[in-house]
């Protein structure tokens, strides 16, 4: 009878970590988007737009136009394809390189926004 009482302590006491490792999980992955936010907002904004549809305030000048972060296609390339991209920039087009701009974990958080504004 004890033994059974026990059980379900230990039970719930489980119950209970794992919700406030759920809950503490979304808090710091709503952190890391909010600080993404504020990345894009400083560097891709004034191409890529507020939305990220490509159409920011410096968009007109450039032909082809910032790419439409939000569209399908976008949404289908995986993480480690926007990393090189923004790392890297992309040859031939005025999207510079922004690895000596940004840390890893500024293009985590960045990319983390980036998915926001695909849904
Ligand atoms: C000076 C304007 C400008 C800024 C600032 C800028 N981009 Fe771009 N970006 C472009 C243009 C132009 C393209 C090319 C679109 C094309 O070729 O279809 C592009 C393309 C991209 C692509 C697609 C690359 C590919 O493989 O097609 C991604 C992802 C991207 N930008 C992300 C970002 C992020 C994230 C930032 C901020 C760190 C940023 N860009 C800042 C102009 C800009």
């Amino acid at each position: 009878m004890f033994n059974h009482r026990l059980n379900l302590q230990i039970l719930i006491g489980l119950i209970a970590l794992m919700v406030l490792m759920i809950f503490f999980s979304y808090a710091i992955a709503g952190e890391e988007i909010d600080r993404g936010m504020i990345i894009y907002q400083a560097n891709c904004l004034q191409c890529h737009g507020e939305k990220g549809d490509g159409s920011g305030p410096e968009a007109a000048q450039f032909n082809p136009g910032p790419a439409d972060l939000t569209s399908t296609q976008m949404a289908s390339v995986p993480d480690s394809v926007l990393e090189k991209a923004i790392v890297d920039g992309v040859p031939g087009i005025p999207m510079h390189s922004w690895g000596g701009i940004l840390s890893k974990d500024d293009v985590t958080s960045l990319i983390l926004y980036i998915r926001t504004l695909q849904k």
